[in-house]
């Protein structure tokens, strides 16, 4: 089905000068570009946006990550969306990501892990509408 999903562009692919690389992967894979922003998210922007891992032993680290510098966060339209870019994505830890993904090119570690990518269809909405008002997306 056609589905929307949440791509974010985390502060070490955005410092290591990869937007373009990472945006050509998610065109070639056929997934459009419908809403992006280039943000420094605040402490509680962070904290919200993460709040379903408030209690995790990484939450403070990640928090702390994601407000180091500069985020691209794009939403994405296209059939099966939030598993294609998951796919394109690969695993959550760069070491575990199979050969040619995002994390496995340009990842350092399961911190800097380069990218983010909404985990279920459900969450995707939920994602999408924290950082996006319904205007600021343009389906095409
Ligand atoms: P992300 O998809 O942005 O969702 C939460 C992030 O927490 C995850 O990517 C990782 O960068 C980070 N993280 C750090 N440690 C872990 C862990 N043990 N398990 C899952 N995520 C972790």
């Amino acid at each position: 089905a056609l589905e929307r999903t949440i791509s974010i562009i985390k502060p070490d692919a955005v410092a290591k000068n990869v937007i373009g690389e990472i945006y050509t992967r998610f065109e070639k894979a056929g997934l459009k570009v419908v809403a992006a922003k280039m943000k420094h998210l605040s402490t509680k922007e962070a904290e919200g946006f993460y709040a379903v891992h408030k209690e995790r032993p990484f939450f403070r680290a990640l928090v702390e990550f994601m407000t180091s510098g500069p985020v691209m966060i794009q939403v994405l339209e296209g059939e099966n969306a939030v598993a294609k870019n998951r796919e394109l994505m690969g695993a959550t830890n760069p070491k575990d990501a199979a050969p040619g993904t995002i994390r496995a090119d340009f990842a350092e570690s399961i911190d800097a892990n380069a990218v983010h990518g909404s985990d279920s269809l459900e969450n995707a909405a939920i994602e999408i509408a924290y950082f996006f008002p319904a205007t600021e997306v343009c389906p095409r």
